[in-house]
């Protein structure tokens, strides 16, 4: 269901079966495929993809050219700058899938990052600017590179 208070850009498409929560903005040419849960007062600026059986929570918020691979899960609050990628396809001969887990709450990614297929961060961590993550990122750390490395805690 579809809150009535949500804005959809006439522009954007949403596929059937979605759930999106009340105030939340999906600009225009984002997609959310069918099965994908979108709490309250999220906002996606612009040619997002959110895709099959995404859940995220409330009041967080995406850049424009965000890809969100199918089953991944995403917390409260959390601020995702342009270009991020969340991936599921490890090896691009056999198209095998590795599952996905997701980004908890109050987390802050800088642009064009990519987490690789499998990896979490945790809440209240922060991620910098161009990071490839392909380990898992524990609670309240900064962590940048390629591949991503701990810098230091967030306190
Ligand atoms: C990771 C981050 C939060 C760290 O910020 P900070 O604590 O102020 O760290 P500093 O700027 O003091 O940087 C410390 C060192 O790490 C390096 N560094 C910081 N972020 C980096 C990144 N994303 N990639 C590579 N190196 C980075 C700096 O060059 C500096 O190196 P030096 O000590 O050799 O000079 C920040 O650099 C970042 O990436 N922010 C995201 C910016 C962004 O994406 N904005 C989106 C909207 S425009």
């Amino acid at each position: 269901m579809i809150h009535k208070t949500a804005k959809i850009h006439p522009l954007a498409y949403i596929e059937p079966n979605v759930e999106i929560g009340e105030n939340t903005n999906i600009g225009p040419f984002c997609i959310v495929r069918g099965g994908a849960k979108i709490g309250k007062n999220c906002k996606f600026t612009a040619y997002c993809e959110i895709r099959e059986n995404v859940i995220i929570g409330n009041g967080t918020t995406m850049g424009s050219r965000c890809t969100i691979s199918a089953n991944a899960t995403i917390g409260n609050n959390t601020t995702i700058k342009y270009g991020f990628v969340l991936t599921d396809t490890p090896n691009l001969k056999d198209g095998g899938f590795k599952s996905v887990k997701g980004i908890g709450d109050n987390v802050l990614i800088g642009a064009n990052v990519t987490l690789m297929p499998s990896f979490s961060i945790g809440n209240n961590s922060i991620i910098g600017a161009c990071s490839q993550v392909r380990t898992n990122v524990p609670d309240d750390e900064i962590w940048y590179g390629s591949p991503a490395k701990f810098f230091k805690k967030n306190v």
